[in-house]
């Protein structure tokens, strides 16, 4: 799986070896109590999971760190098999799961198997400005031999634009979620608005999941998911595995964790050149992201 190139499923890239179990996936069984963070691949999925496990812990902080993110919310799509080095389903570990169940998904809303729905699950989608996504998700290519190899920055630039990387265009998946809210059971975030002010994002999560948490509690949940303490946390920022594929020394995975790094990266020319491509993608959505705060 090294470094392979994608397959496709429903004009979706996928990795192959999501595709070559993706009957599987589709046919997932949900349960009613299931939850299910749903992002595009560098939105902030595991700020998310650390936050709503906190919450689901009540603020202890030792009972979250009784295993991995990548093990305590399986990654539902996500599959590995042994011959890679590191042996991983994500179905596997979901129907294993005792109730109530939090998955974590990467993929666009149309591909999500459709027993989410019936089972009319809650889901949190958590959505970051195209530019700063982007960024994230060239450096996580650079450091994870799981994915295709970026190239170079224009070159991924471009792939993204194309919306040929892995999990497909990042502009219809952010659109189709928007959409899919309102039909749906759908808390549908901004990583902007979490950076500034994590304590109210926290709170409309706690409402979505009908929980409390009193001033100590929260308090406890904001320090514990900030920035700083994550990176630190080897519960949280994959150093504890995929040890063969995940390079932190080509980039960490608790890179920078910032609105508006894009503008270390973008030249002049390449970002008018984004901007006039952005435009038309996003002429058919009322979606308003904010690309620095
Ligand atoms: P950067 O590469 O811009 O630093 P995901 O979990 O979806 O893979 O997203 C990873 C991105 O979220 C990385 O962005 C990472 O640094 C950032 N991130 C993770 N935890 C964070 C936190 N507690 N606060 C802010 N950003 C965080």
């Amino acid at each position: 799986v090294l470094r392979a190139d994608l397959g496709e499923m429903e004009g979706i890239p996928l990795t192959q070896p999501i595709c070559s179990t993706w009957d599987q996936v589709w046919k997932f069984k949900a349960r009613p109590d299931d939850l299910l963070i749903a992002t595009y691949a560098k939105a902030g999925t595991t700020w998310t999971q650390e936050i709503v496990d906190m919450i689901q812990q009540n603020g202890d902080v030792e009972k979250c760190r009784r295993d991995t993110t990548y093990r305590r919310h399986p990654f539902l799509e996500w599959y590995l098999p042994e011959s890679s080095g590191a042996g991983y389903s994500g179905l596997e570990l979901a129907e294993a799961m005792p109730s109530p169940r939090t998955m974590k998904t990467h993929l666009p809303v149309q591909l999500v198997p459709p027993s989410f729905w019936e089972q009319n699950c809650k889901v949190i989608y958590v959505a970051r400005n195209a530019k700063d996504n982007l960024v994230s998700y060239y450096h996580f290519h650079r450091m994870n031999k799981g994915l295709p190899d970026p190239g170079t920055w224009e070159e991924f630039m471009d792939k993204f634009m194309a919306g040929k990387v892995l999990w497909g265009s990042w502009y219809d998946h952010v659109k189709g979620w928007w959409k899919a809210k309102d039909k749906h059971r759908i808390l549908y975030l901004f990583y902007e608005d979490m950076k500034e002010n994590p304590k109210r994002e926290i709170q409309k999560i706690l409402k979505f999941l009908e929980k409390d948490a009193n001033q100590e509690i929260l308090n406890k949940i904001l320090h514990h998911t900030s920035f700083e303490m994550m990176k630190e946390n080897p519960m949280a920022n994959y150093t504890k595995e995929l040890q063969d594929i995940m390079d932190h020394s080509v980039s960490p995975f608790m890179r920078k964790g910032v609105v508006g790094d894009w503008k270390n990266h973008f030249t002049v020319a390449q970002n008018q050149k984004f901007d006039e491509d952005y435009k038309k993608k996003m002429a058919d959505t009322s979606l308003v992201f904010r690309m620095e705060l």
